[in-house]
């Protein structure tokens, strides 16, 4: 419920005693007061959703409130309440900023439906405010032709009509909030908010108030109540992204959400029904981490109503010249270059890269390849900067390893990608060297940091430009493949 608490500012008493009793009917925290500054004493002291406010009143005007309210960062709705001689001043009171004005004497039919105006309108304005907040979003539409895109577009159909929680399940850069947004639009609730959480970004103190908001003065720096994203979702769909990143006391509160729809703020005592539709994704293997009890069991059986799994780049290679081209337009029109193709021998090293990053990463090699083609309108390997092991077509060009200090896991490619100033010349080099793969290369680079840091993860995840998460989901990954890395003993218990 979006709207909470209701001041009530009306001098007749049976107008006044009437309204109260109905808004307390329908569990609104109600104030009531029969002057000016009696209201302006409530007004000081809390902020309010929602002021029935009476147009004369015994210490002046209501319209002269209406005024100081506007100036308030928290400002209420305003619904007039007027006589049938002043039906002229509450129009002229919509002009300064009221949401609604009723005529007296009114019925209960019509406060409700003032008040589901008045809701609507509130939900849709933190929704918006919410959205205005977040970073522009992986969008568009999900691209590729081969089988397993097909499948899946099948399965996104079906699944997309119906209720039913979803877990995504893929590596990093797969495209899995392609997806949930695919499943979100073609649901009933497309028209609904979509509101997205990403777990690993959300510190963990944080990520329960985040999830379900919090009262005023529930923790230190809570000035204000706030709605969590489940209140804001409520009638639409939300995304649990990196679902698996999450605190063992928040998948106990995740848990009864799925089971109930219901929660309590943090620091509130009121229990809070929702209607929400639930999608999450992972790139972790979340059986593994059932497995390892770091997941409740009950949870994951919870989320994998429907299991989607979004399969790796390298197993459907069919998709990358569709995806390559369609990412070439986009940056070529981003970076206002002119239009740009693709070369044969581009195409075929690109279909044989290994892509250890999935989508995200053959996304981050095009638009850097669109950067440095300048006013070559042809995209050739040399723009790419792509190590590979040497050629098996005996017609294809032998390619040059180019070491490039590629962050698979980044989002933002010109920022942590390390882009070769000059890339080698084809064939400039015998490719009869042993080449290493880009997951070494980037184990490398990672490593390297840390030495540079001297061991300072923090440090190190800022200069890589990744989240200390995933630096520390490397790091794991590294020691549990035999890495011989000093200093890392702490790594497993997780921080
Ligand atoms: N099939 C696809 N068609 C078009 N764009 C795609 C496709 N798959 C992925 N992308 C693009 O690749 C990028 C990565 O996709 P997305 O963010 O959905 O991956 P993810 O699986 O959620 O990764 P992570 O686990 O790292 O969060 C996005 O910019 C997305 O738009
Ligand atoms: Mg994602």
């Amino acid at each position: 419920m979006p709207i909470e608490k209701i001041i009530v500012l009306e001098d007749d008493l049976i107008v006044r005693k009437n309204l109260e009793q109905q808004l307390r009917q329908r569990r609104y925290d109600v104030a009531s007061a029969s002057t000016i500054a009696a209201a302006q004493e409530y007004l000081a002291k809390d902020n309010f959703d929602l002021i029935f406010l009476d147009v004369r009143l015994p210490d002046g005007e209501g319209t002269d409130l209406l005024k100081l309210l506007q100036a308030r960062p928290q400002k209420p709705l305003a619904v007039m309440i007027t006589g049938f001689g002043s039906v002229e001043s509450a129009v002229e009171c919509m002009r300064n900023g009221a949401f609604d004005y009723l005529i007296k004497p009114f019925s209960t039919e019509q406060i409700d439906i003032v008040l589901k105006k008045a809701e609507s309108f509130t939900r849709i304005l933190k929704v918006n405010q919410f959205l205005s907040q977040e970073e522009a979003s992986a969008g568009g539409e999900l691209l590729g032709r081969s089988p397993a895109m097909e499948n899946l577009r099948q399965l996104i159909r079906k699944v997309g009509r119906t209720q039913a929680t979803v877990l995504i399940q893929g590596e990093s850069g797969t495209g899995k909030e392609v997806v949930a947004r695919s499943l979100y639009l073609e649901s009933p609730r497309a028209d609904a908010p979509f509101i997205k959480i990403n777990c690993a970004a959300v510190p963990e103190n944080l990520i329960e108030s985040e999830f379900f908001g919090h009262e005023k003065g529930a923790f230190t720096g809570a000035m204000n109540k706030r709605e969590g994203r489940f209140e804001l979702a409520h009638g639409g769909t939300i995304l649990l992204d990196e679902i698996s990143e999450i605190s063992p006391s928040v998948q106990a509160k995740l848990l009864r959400v799925l089971q109930e729809r219901e929660f309590e703020r943090v620091g509130g005592s009121r229990t809070l029904k929702v209607d929400v539709r639930v999608i999450a994704t992972t790139n972790r293997q979340l059986e593994q981490s059932v497995e390892k009890k770091e997941f409740r069991q009950d949870l994951f059986f919870r989320l994998n109503v429907v299991p989607i799994s979004v399969p790796p780049l390298r197993d459907r290679r069919e998709d990358i010249p569709c995806l390559a081209e369609s990412f070439v337009g986009r940056f070529a029109r981003k970076h206002g270059v002119g239009p740009r193709s693709i070369s044969a021998e581009s195409l075929d090293l690109l279909q044989r890269h290994p892509w250890p990053g999935n989508v995200r990463e053959l996304q981050n090699v095009i638009e850097r390849a669109v950067i440095l083609s300048t006013d070559s309108p042809v995209l050739d390997p040399e723009h790419f900067g792509l190590a590979l092991p040497p050629a098996p077509h005996p017609h294809a060009a032998p390619i040059v390893a180019v070491p490039v200090g590629v962050v698979i896991e980044s989002a933002s490619p010109p920022a942590s990608v390390t882009v070769p100033v000059a890339p080698p010349a084809v064939a400039a080099a015998p490719s009869t060297q042993p080449f290493p793969s880009l997951s070494e290369l980037e184990q490398r680079h990672i490593l390297a940091s840390l030495e540079k840091t001297g061991n300072n993860r923090t440090q190190a995840a800022r200069l890589l430009g990744i989240s200390i998460r995933t630096l520390r989901n490397k790091l794991q990954e590294y020691k549990a493949n035999g890495a011989p890395v000093e200093g890392l003993e702490d790594v497993a218990e997780g921080e």
